[in-house]
């Protein structure tokens, strides 16, 4: 999604965009342009491409020098990816970054259009800048609630006022946005790694809170215009955090941080080798009468969920459903007084999770978080709260922040199961306990299956479409196996349960279709295996993630490539079962020559519909 940042101070102001754009490029953009305060005249330079285009096109045209600014990565939403339409954007007066959507955008640029203006370009941001210049009255803080008032959709906005050249404004609805303070400096940004550099300490915009930043410092006034305190936060992680530290990509070196984020997760949920979720509002007594679960999510984290179901089915004998979170909001669920809604994401942000957590908790349900980004929407908002502490995910294919989220769901589902009883306290400590090992097995299969991945991915560059299969938490598995692969290889793949095959998607096998079969269920292994028999009968090349113990039992020439991961207990088996998935994935990228930390047409954070 588009990202904005936003200077006010000394420094080389853009130098500053550009880098402090740097830092958000995960979250994916196809343009890139900064406006910069020039001897109280607005100069703005953007274009179509990469930062380094931008780069590029600064030193050719002279970057602008001055110490006020705003700056922009888009991922197209309202007209290709161009240089007109890339942001700023600019009226007579008034010149804007955006990140979000405008949705009555056609409306009033109809209207604007009948009272003479023209427009250059086909996004929906520059009907806001039109709109704060048509409406200017003097007064830019006024002006810009006036504008909010006109205003439908979730957006976040940086803004600029030519008669204000020592001030930069912000506003936000629904699209995130933070204020980044230091000494005789401020910063308006999409996300915190974006500042870093430069400060720690930051606050939190809320919906339509206007704030004007100036070197003295920030002032925040709410919708009503009336100034408000708001708390300084600060980030309680650092640049090291969200650099590649010596990695070649973000997503590998995200892949290798999964043992520590586990260990980060788990462990001050556990005391006296039990489950404790009190400080995230989570007790035996207020968890224990719920009826049933719907897990809502989007991608990786509604795969998660899927790991969820069977996990809290089996072991808390609640029913449990999945959702696609824009599914879910549009098709008026059957939740309510008594059921428990999990809303899983990453980011936090997710504009269908969001409106998923808020038309649960419209219908009564009670809500849970299970979130990685501190303060976010979804954070804020859920009745209950387990932060996954994965730290910052930059690279767009979730890893790390996928085997927390199981992590966090697994700790809940043992809570759940000794609520209702299902388990023993002693059952719940031995599953705690074999939880505990993870961190120390997803190290194990890193270090004893990369390069055997490494290998198999070099079988897999000319691959037109896979096929990932398995049955019960295989196929919960398989899905995210397939995701993975799909949006840093660009192969298509499909995710299926094994059993299924036979009932049609076993007509597309033939000598040009690789199936990645997961089997880690002991019960149903045989039957996985010999799924697996009937599609290399039919020419695929096989490649078997599986337990040691499976390895052992499987007859010559079943499987082409088999990649042996340690037994666990059996329900964490997707813990250290993803990790070769994730890793073929990787290099199966990099085989095809593309960039794994930014795949094509993908943003990081969704916050669009
Ligand atoms: C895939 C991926 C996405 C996200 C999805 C939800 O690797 O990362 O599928 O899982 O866009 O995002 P969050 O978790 O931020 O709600």
């Amino acid at each position: 999604m588009c990202g904005i940042v936003g200077y006010v101070g000394s420094r080389d102001c853009s130098e500053v965009l550009v880098s402090a754009l740097t830092k958000l490029e995960y979250r994916g953009y196809d343009s890139a342009g900064i406006a910069v305060f020039e001897n109280n005249e607005i100069i703005t330079v953007k274009t179509k491409g990469k930062l380094k285009d931008l780069e590029d096109k600064l030193g050719a045209v002279g970057k602008p020098q001055g110490h006020i600014g705003i700056g922009h990565t888009r991922w197209a939403t309202h007209g290709e990816p161009s240089d007109v339409n890339s942001h700023p954007h600019s009226g007579a007066r008034v010149t804007i970054v955006h990140n979000g959507i405008i949705e009555n955008y056609l409306d009033l640029k109809e209207f604007l259009i009948s009272k003479g203006r023209e427009f250059l370009s086909d996004t929906d941001t520059e009907v806001v800048a039109q709109l704060l210049d048509y409406m200017y009255n003097g007064n830019p803080v006024e002006t810009i609630d006036s504008v909010m008032a006109e205003l439908k959709g979730s957006f976040a906005l940086g803004i600029m006022f030519k008669d204000y050249p020592d001030r930069v404004f912000a506003v936000r609805r629904e699209s995130p946005l933070i204020v980044g303070v230091n000494e005789g400096e401020c910063f308006i940004a999409s996300d915190v790694p974006a500042i870093l550099q430069y400060t720690r300490d930051y606050y939190l915009l809320e919906h339509d809170e206007i704030a004007t930043l100036t070197r003295e410092g920030v002032t925040f006034v709410d919708e009503h215009l009336e100034p408000i305190e708001k708390e300084l936060k600060t980030a309680d992680w650092d640049m090291e955090a969200a650099e590649k530290g010596g990695y070649p990509h973000f997503m590998i070196k995200e892949i290798n941080e999964q043992p520590s984020a586990i260990q980060m997760t788990i462990t001050p949920r556990i005391k006296n080798g039990l489950p404790c979720l009190e400080e995230c509002g989570i007790t035996l007594d207020k968890i224990k009468d719920f009826k049933s679960i719907t897990i809502v999510a989007c991608g990786t984290a509604m795969h998660a969920g899927m790991v969820g179901k069977y996990v809290i089915e089996d072991l808390a004998r609640v029913p449990v459903t999945v959702d696609i979170a824009s599914e879910f909001r549009y098709r008026n669920p059957i939740v309510g007084k008594g059921d428990l809604v999990i809303i899983v994401s990453q980011s936090g942000e997710t504009a269908d999770s969001l409106a998923a957590l808020r038309l649960a908790k419209q219908k009564g349900a009670t809500t849970l978080a299970i979130v990685n980004a501190k303060g976010s929407s979804i954070a804020r908002e859920a009745d209950m709260l387990i932060y996954t502490l994965a730290g910052p995910e930059i690279a767009v294919a979730s890893t790390k922040a996928y085997i927390t989220q199981l992590s966090v769901i697994y700790l809940f589902a043992f809570e759940l199961a000794l609520a209702k009883e299902t388990i023993s306290p002693a059952e719940c400590k031995r599953l705690v306990s074999a939880l505990r090992k993870m961190p120390e097995a997803v190290q194990y299969v890193i270090d004893s299956c990369e390069e055997k991945c490494k290998f198999i991915a070099t079988k897999l560059i000319n691959a037109e479409s896979l096929l990932y299969i398995g049955r019960g938490l295989d196929y919960a598995l398989s899905m995210e196996g397939s995701l993975k692969l799909k949006e840093v290889s660009y192969i298509h793949s499909e995710s299926y349960a094994a059993g299924e095959l036979k009932h049609g998607t076993i007509s597309l096998i033939d000598e040009e279709m690789p199936v990645i079969s997961v089997a880690t269920q002991t019960d149903v292994i045989p039957k996985t295996i010999s799924n697996i028999v009937e599609v290399k009968s039919r020419g695929a090349t096989i490649i078997l993630v599986c337990t040691d113990a499976c390895a052992r039992k499987l007859k010559e020439g079943v499987a082409d490539y088999v990649i042996e991961i340690p037994h666990s207990d059996e329900l964490l088996m997707p813990i250290t079962a993803v990790v070769p998935l994730q890793l073929l994935a990787y290099y199966t990228s990099i085989n095809r020559g593309n960039d794994p930390d930014k795949p094509r047409n993908l943003a990081k954070s969704v916050t669009v519909e």
